[in-house]
């Protein structure tokens, strides 16, 4: 399963980028403006500290407007992934860019018939949106197994993006469900390391350790 992180913060992905546990990086309008930065600018460093996939999201509402914007972004450097919503306009453009080569997310997918037509429009990625889905009353992980259902009957290459992701129990439910990726904002990707009985395993052995008045090298 690759992991992305979920951030604009550059200083944040390099420093969890050296885990070499970081495969690609997601961002969305609403990361941008939290960075304060200009978004080509975010974009191109970002791209500069992952080899992954990194996807960068159009902000255009019309098909002539994405295309156009995604070119863009595309141009920034080839490991861009261009982000486009799931509407109507944004599966037109989802198909050019596949004729084109471009690589595609398709973002804001919240049922799996959305998730059957980006992938028939070539998306290379769909993000369905577990915790807002489960923050509306329904169950998000539902939906990421749906769509692995749907996806294996037809053999779509669209590959699964789990995204919108709350805690580390997230990740591992989308594992288990088949999710080919899922984006993580920093603080779950921390908590991925920790469980408190490692800590308190760990404790007990550093202290029985210390008893044995012993060193290793
Ligand atoms: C990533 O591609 C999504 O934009 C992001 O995971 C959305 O997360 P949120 O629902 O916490 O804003």
């Amino acid at each position: 399963m690759q992991l992305f992180l979920d951030t604009t913060d550059v200083a944040v992905l390099r420093d969890l980028a050296m885990t070499g546990l970081v495969d690609g990086v997601t961002t969305n309008p609403t990361l941008i403006a939290k960075s304060g930065r200009p978004m080509l600018q975010v974009i191109a460093e970002i791209c500069d500290a992952v080899e992954g996939p990194v996807s960068a999201e159009v902000a255009a509402m019309d098909t002539v407007g994405m295309l156009d914007e995604g070119r863009k972004l595309a141009g920034i450097a080839p490991n861009v992934v261009v982000k486009v919503p799931l509407t109507r306009d944004g599966l037109i453009a989802v198909r050019e860019f596949a004729h084109e080569g471009i690589a595609t997310n398709v973002t804001l997918c919240f049922s799996a018939s959305q998730a059957l037509l980006a992938a028939k429009a070539g998306a290379s990625y769909i993000s369905p949106f577990i915790g807002r889905l489960d923050d509306h009353g329904a169950d998000g992980m539902d939906l990421i197994m749906e769509i692995r259902a749907i996806y294996d009957n037809y053999d779509f290459d669209t590959e699964i993006l789990a995204a919108s992701i709350r805690s580390p129990a997230h990740v591992a439910a989308a594992a288990l469900a088949g999710s080919d990726c899922a984006t993580i904002p920093p603080d779950v990707f921390n908590a991925l390391f920790k469980h408190p009985l490692t800590e308190r395993g760990l404790d007990q052995f550093m202290s029985d350790w210390a008893k044995t008045g012993q060193s290793i090298l």
